[in-house]
């Protein structure tokens, strides 16, 4: 085998929780993860000469600072080889920077198809701690679906998948910065804080509604006046055209809606292509 391609899924937070500063200057988490169909596409090819080469359809970084390197280099490194010669092609559909672990994605799919690549040399779970050390969400990333993600966010409990549904996601235009988020929640002591255990128990009662009420991300308080006011929007057309529920995923600033209807998913997701650019209309995986 010469070439494998994994896909890779974009991941909702259906509610996100930090619960405090830790001493190694991460921060406790407790956030329940969904992945979605949206997806980027990885394909990675043997090659003879040494080296990582990457090569994708987006204006990101190819080097280590690109976390699809990274993941190669870490997943190298552990197999103790250094003359390893990989080709990564990356095609990218899911928005960058938008909250929804694009990066993160990518990186794990590295890790899975680089597994497969090399005939699963050592247990699959030996990939959720080389995924810790590119990044806090990549071994979430590892096995997508739905589960609950505590301490950094490597401390994973699958969850019963969502029932079927429909997912409208919003990315909107403006950027934030993931350090200076957690700063803003150091600070804050007026925090409204999802109901995590709500929402584990209304996906293990498969009760949509139940999960629509659950929904929350205790980063939409921090935000500025202007970027709530743009996330409130969004959520106000989601909610007019018949969402049950909607939140932002991660530290943002994607923007989700909740649909037991595709008639309806799609009407928002028209709606919203009207002043936003990038829309996506998904479905859980
Ligand atoms: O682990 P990752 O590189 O994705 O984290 C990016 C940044 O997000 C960290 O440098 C840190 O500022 C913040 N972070 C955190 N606590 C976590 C995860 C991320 O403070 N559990």
């Amino acid at each position: 085998m010469k070439q494998v391609t994994e896909a890779a899924y974009a991941k909702l937070n259906l509610t996100l929780d930090v619960r405090g500063l830790r001493s190694d200057g991460y921060h406790e988490m407790d956030m329940v993860m969904q992945s979605v169909s949206l997806c980027d596409t990885v394909t990675l090819t043997r090659r003879d000469t040494p080296g990582i080469v990457l090569q994708g359809n987006a204006k990101l970084p190819k080097d280590e600072r690109n976390l699809a390197y990274a993941a190669a280099l870490r997943f190298f490194e552990y197999l103790g080889d250094t003359q390893a010669g990989l080709h990564i092609a990356l095609e990218k559909r899911i928005p960058v920077c938008a909250g929804t672990a694009g990066g993160s994605s990518d990186a794990a799919a590295v890790l899975r198809g680089l597994h497969r690549l090399y005939h699963a040399p050592f247990p699959l779970e030996v990939l959720h701690d080389i995924g810790a050390r590119v990044g806090s969400d990549v071994p979430y990333c590892v096995y997508g679906k739905t589960a609950r993600a505590q301490g950094r966010g490597e401390i994973l409990s699958p969850l019963p998948s969502l029932p079927p549904c429909f997912l409208v996601l919003c990315k909107p235009a403006f950027s934030i910065s993931t350090p200076a988020l957690f700063h803003q929640i150091d600070v804050c002591n007026t925090l409204r804080r999802p109901a995590t255990d709500a929402m584990c128990a209304a996906l293990v009662a498969g009760d949509l509604s139940a999960v629509a009420d659950a929904l929350g991300n205790v980063f939409e308080a921090v935000l500025t006046p202007s970027q709530q006011k743009t996330i409130a929007s969004i959520r106000a057309t989601l909610c007019q055209e018949g969402a049950l529920g909607a939140c932002m995923s991660g530290t943002g600033p994607t923007v989700f809606g909740l649909f037991d209807a595709e008639s309806a998913a799609t009407r928002a997701a028209v709606r919203l292509r009207q002043n936003y650019p990038n829309v996506f209309l998904t479905h859980p995986v």
